[in-house]
């Protein structure tokens, strides 16, 4: 049998049912059914787990808020503890225009829902929001919402805990999270970062509990109520006077660590949370 006799047995030719298949159009009609039914499942998803996602953001949100607070135990992974110890604080709204708590019939008249409000979306809201000044932006945060919430934990009736919202700029990204302070306003019982995109290694060490473990008893203010706390390059001299008021820098990453003492200067500085925190220790 010659070798042309044999391609043509082995290969279909034109126009035979192989070669239909093989089309271009039928190529594309499968690769875009594909795309489709790919497309239709994932919006399916994402619509049917949005409630699911939300709800988690919450718990992870509130477990940072116990974090900080110093009051996770390690070991507490059940929604149901979480819950529990979370019910523990008192949620109040502070207006940081005028940097005071609002009783909560002001909260209802303004309209917010302490459990769903959102700051950050409140923020990007020019009717709920101011623009801040370059001189005033020392966190690189351009708006400020108007209201913030504060977490408020009492123990045998005395303030114990007061837990704050903080963001601000580091070197690739906003960060997010929180600080607690003990019931004096002015010493640190804990700082978390619960979203951040700094560099793994470096500025993400915002997030290592070794690094966090250093704030516990750090002390924000000095006699004038000035914001002295530092995040300093290197490693604090714990013989220094000025150790309560220093955390030691993220090595290799002096940027981000910048960007955490700016934004604690300015969250917890005289035009944010400074005057509510004088009043709230019985200082003011
Ligand atoms: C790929 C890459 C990623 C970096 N990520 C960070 C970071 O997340 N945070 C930071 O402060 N510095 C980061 N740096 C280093 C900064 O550019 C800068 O050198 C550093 O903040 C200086 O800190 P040091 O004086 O402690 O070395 C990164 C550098 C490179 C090359």
């Amino acid at each position: 049998m010659s070798d042309s006799a044999h391609m043509s047995n082995d290969s279909p030719g034109k126009g035979s049912p192989q070669n239909e298949k093989d089309s271009i159009k039928n190529v594309l009609v499968v690769a875009l059914s594909v795309c489709l039914v790919c497309a239709v499942i994932v919006s399916a998803a994402a619509v049917l787990l949005k409630s699911q996602r939300l709800a988690n953001k919450e718990l992870d949100r509130n477990k940072n808020i116990l974090i900080a607070a110093g009051l996770f135990e390690q070991g507490v992974t059940l929604e149901e503890e979480i819950v529990s110890l979370f019910g523990k604080f008192e949620i109040r709204v502070i207006d940081l225009e005028e940097q005071r708590l609002l009783s909560d019939s002001e909260v209802e008249q303004a309209g917010i829902d302490v459990l769903k409000y959102d700051q950050r979306k409140a923020a990007k809201n020019p009717e709920l929001s101011i623009e801040l000044s370059s001189a005033e932006d020392i966190a690189s945060i351009n708006r400020r919402a108007r209201y913030s919430i504060v977490y408020l934990l009492r123990k045998d009736g005395k303030l114990d805990r007061i837990v704050l919202p903080i963001h601000g700029y580091g070197l690739w990204s906003t960060l997010y999270g929180f600080i607690a302070l003990r019931g004096d306003g002015n010493t640190v019982s804990g700082i978390t970062f619960y979203e951040q995109q700094e560099t793994a290694g470096l500025g993400g060490e915002v997030d290592n509990p070794a690094w966090k473990a250093l704030w516990p008893g750090k002390q924000i203010y000095d006699a004038d109520h000035k914001v002295a706390l530092k995040v300093i390059k290197g490693t604090v001299d714990k013989r220094s006077p000025n150790a309560k008021h220093q955390v030691d820098g993220l090595s290799g990453a002096t940027i981000t660590s910048r960007g955490v003492q700016n934004l604690i200067r300015y969250w917890l500085g005289d035009s944010a949370f400074g005057p509510v925190l004088l009043g709230l220790s019985g200082r003011g």
